[in-house]
């Protein structure tokens, strides 16, 4: 071993240990929080000082914990509050929780490890890195426990490659993961495995075949895979995904599951700028059925979840009935369907209502979303208004079926890079290498309202909308041990008394400042 591994390895070990020191200790590290101009702050991290959030306490009956965030600058703060026999009268509004009546169980809140995401990771210096690794994944941090693996290149990166660049190569003797996988996914998601104390359930996902297997010989544009599902370029395609989950199982990656084909609508728009193919659901239904199903069941990956769809919901229920259509087997290989948040103001909820209602037994889960819209600049450091939308999603989506919701780029530049095509977006964490900073922006936190605290295995439980206050939405849970959790936002002007009731265990009151979002969690 060389002296630069030795030494990186011999940090690595020490930064462990003050992870383990801190979980038995600590209280929270403040925000150190900065302003760029927006409606809200960002929390600067460095290489000697990043912000943490303080562990749940595990509560007697009567008592529950609170973590608050606000537009005014609170991030995920912690106090413990008590439970009353009486309800309080001036209380606005009440929510009422029955947790007899129970809806989808989580999987999980996370994001992607794209190449940007490892390319902006790595341009820190190695205590930035830990303390941005630690703020995902560490018990001190979100905790994030869903991760999406882009298979070979997507917008965000630096170039258009794919695992076998070798026209005609059908049996994929040369397929083979490149430099991005080994320096830019593979040792992240191992770090984020080491200081996890939860399982990371991992997901691949392809934008584009190897050009040479396509109709337009391109990654880009308009265009399928050659021939018809059956055909060899259909087998060579579902060989690839086999080789996938064979090369990253040799680097002690294990994936949990895959998704058919990012965005299958993009590849049938003229001219789309960046990798795609395009599939309509009947083709997607038949290399199901003919070539990926019996392809991974061969390969002894069948118990890889597979998902169809991932695209936005505006292909509900439509998709799902065409995949899922009697007269094939393709069902029988599909666990779940994903969907992407992009066109959700157009596409009304009913249609995850629909789709959950004809097909009980698919999970429904979301794998992208990404603030797009910002101006002028893609980057809006310390945007309140972006954390209300994450999290007026995640309520939403959850709301109607969805069981996890996970982001897309972890950490991009200042100008929301990389991005070949230049399709810039904003990102929970902003990385800042000339500083050797990095920037966990309103939208992180929003995340960690979820991730930390609806883990695997919770369940959605009943809890009506309160419908007469603008902007003020709510939702309830009940965790693998029983404890219960309620998410509030509150995107309105003014303060509002919430009184919320549990029948086992009282009245919780608690003014829910204006643009706000807090987590509640408490034993019964
Ligand atoms: C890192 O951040 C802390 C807290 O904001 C600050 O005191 C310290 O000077 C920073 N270090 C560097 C090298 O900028
Ligand atoms: C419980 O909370 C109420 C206000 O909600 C407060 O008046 C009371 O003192 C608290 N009781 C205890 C035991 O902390
Ligand atoms: C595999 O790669 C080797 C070395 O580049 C090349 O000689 C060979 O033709 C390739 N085989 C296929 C089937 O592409
Ligand atoms: C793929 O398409 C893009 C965009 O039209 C074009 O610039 C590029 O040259 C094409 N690549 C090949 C190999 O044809
Ligand atoms: C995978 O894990 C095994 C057992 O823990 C270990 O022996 C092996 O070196 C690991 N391989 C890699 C590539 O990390």
């Amino acid at each position: 071993m060389n002296l630069v591994l030795f030494s990186k390895r011999l940090l690595w070990g020490i930064y462990i240990l003050k992870l383990i020191y801190e979980e038995v200790c600590c209280e929270q590290v403040p925000c150190a929080a900065r302003s760029y101009g927006q409606s809200s702050v960002i929390c600067v991290c460095n290489a000697t000082y990043c912000d943490t959030v303080e562990p749940e306490s595990r509560l007697t009956q009567g008592y529950a914990n609170m973590f608050i965030s606000t537009l005014a600058g609170q991030r995920l703060e912690k106090s413990v509050i008590n439970f009353t026999q009486q309800p309080s009268k001036t209380a606005q509004v009440t929510l009422e929780v029955k947790p007899q009546i129970m809806y989808q169980t989580m999987l999980g809140f996370g994001g992607a490890f794209t190449d940007a995401t490892g390319i902006n990771i790595l341009t820190l210096s190695l205590p930035a890195q830990y303390h941005l690794i630690q703020s995902y994944f560490g018990r001190s941090g979100l905790e994030y426990t869903l991760g999406r693996i882009p298979m070979a290149s997507c917008d965000f990166s630096t170039h258009t490659y794919s695992y076998d660049d070798n026209p005609g190569d059908l049996d994929l003797v040369n397929f083979s993961l490149t430099m991005e996988d080994i320096k830019y996914k593979i040792p992240i998601i191992q770090k984020a495995q080491s200081v996890n104390r939860q399982k990371i359930l991992l997901f691949g996902s392809p934008w584009s075949a190897p050009a040479w297997m396509k109709t337009n010989q391109n990654m880009t544009g308009y265009g399928t895979l050659i021939g018809n599902p059956g055909g060899p370029y259909y087998k060579a395609w579902a060989k690839y995904f086999v080789r996938f989950l064979e090369e990253y199982r040799k680097h002690n990656i294990t994936l949990w599951g895959l998704t058919a084909q990012n965005e299958p609508t993009d590849g049938y728009i003229h001219n789309f700028p960046f990798q795609a193919m395009g599939w309509y659901p009947d083709q997607q239904k038949d290399f199901i059925a003919l070539d990926l199903g019996p392809a991974l069941k061969a390969g002894g990956f069948s118990d890889v979840r597979l998902m169809i769809l991932d695209d936005t919901r505006l292909n509900l229920p439509y998709w799902a009935e065409k995949v899922f259509s009697q007269e094939s087997s393709a069902s029988m290989y599909v666990s779940g369907i994903a969907v992407h948040w992009y066109e959700d103001f157009i596409a009304p909820t009913l249609s995850l209502d629909v789709t959950h209602k004809e097909y009980p037994d698919k999970f429904i889960l979301a794998t992208e979303a990404c603030i797009t819209s910002n101006f002028p600049s893609k980057v809006s450091l310390g945007n309140w208004e972006n954390a209300e939308k994450y999290t007026h999603s995640i309520i939403e989506d959850a709301r109607h079926w969805v069981t996890g919701w996970s982001d897309w780029n972890m950490a991009l530049d200042m100008e929301g890079g990389p991005n070949w095509v230049n399709n810039f977006v904003d990102s929970p964490v902003i990385v800042n290498a000339k500083a050797d900073e990095f920037y966990k922006q309103p939208m992180f936190y929003a995340m960690g309202h979820f991730s930390k605290f609806i883990i695997p295995g919770s369940q959605r439980i009943e809890m009506p909308q309160v419908t007469s206050l603008e902007g003020f939405e709510s939702i309830a849970f009940q965790r693998p041990d029983g404890s219960l959790a309620v998410v509030i936002l509150n995107r309105g002007t003014s303060p509002v008394l919430t009184a919320i009731h549990d029948p086992v265990v009282g009245y919780l009151t608690q003014t829910v400042p204006p643009r706000s979002l807090i987590t509640f969690t408490w034993w019964r």
